[in-house]
């Protein structure tokens, strides 16, 4: 069904604006759990930090929004997102996944002023930039399969 709908940001003030809506956001939402662990503990900070941006100073941010009507939408959406992360880095472009930018676009008023599209939900905010420095490669958690005869 190929239900989605991007929306490509690349305006400076725009992006801080929308940082910080989406700190401001996420601010209630972590505060009962920010004891819980380590990353969120340093999450909470990070979004208490005057000077963080959610969007790590990257150059872009693509908003991949969702058709409601798709009864899939949420997998489409999230397999576009990881083709184009993957793309991204074949051409040397580093990508996050911005989860934390979720809340702020559930606000009418924020999808009104980007001009959102209707009848469509966003599903992964993603940014893009070249990396500063190479991220360390995270120990890898060995897989259970399960081979059935
Ligand atoms: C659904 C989802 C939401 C995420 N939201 C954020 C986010 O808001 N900020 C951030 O720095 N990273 C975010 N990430 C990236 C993760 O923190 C992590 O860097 C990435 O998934 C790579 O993890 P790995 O070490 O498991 O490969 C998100 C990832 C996913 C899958």
């Amino acid at each position: 069904m190929q239900p989605w709908s991007f929306l490509v940001i690349k305006n400076k003030d725009l992006l801080h604006k929308l940082s910080e809506s989406g700190k401001k956001s996420m601010i209630p939402l972590l505060e009962p759990m920010k004891n819980t662990s380590k990353n969120a503990s340093d999450f909470f900070v990070f979004l208490k930090t005057k000077e963080t941006s959610l969007f790590y100073d990257a150059g872009v941010l693509v908003i991949i929004f969702g058709n409601n009507n798709a009864p899939t939408v949420d997998f489409d959406c999230a397999m576009a997102a990881q083709n184009m992360m993957l793309a991204a880095h074949s051409k040397g472009i580093g990508s996050c996944w911005i989860g934390g930018l979720l809340p702020a676009l559930m606000d009418e008023k924020i999808l009104k002023e980007l001009g959102a599209p209707q009848g469509y939900k966003a599903v992964a905010p993603l940014i893009f930039g070249y990396p500063r420095g190479r991220t360390s490669i995270p120990e890898k958690k060995e897989p259970e399969v399960k081979w059935l005869k």
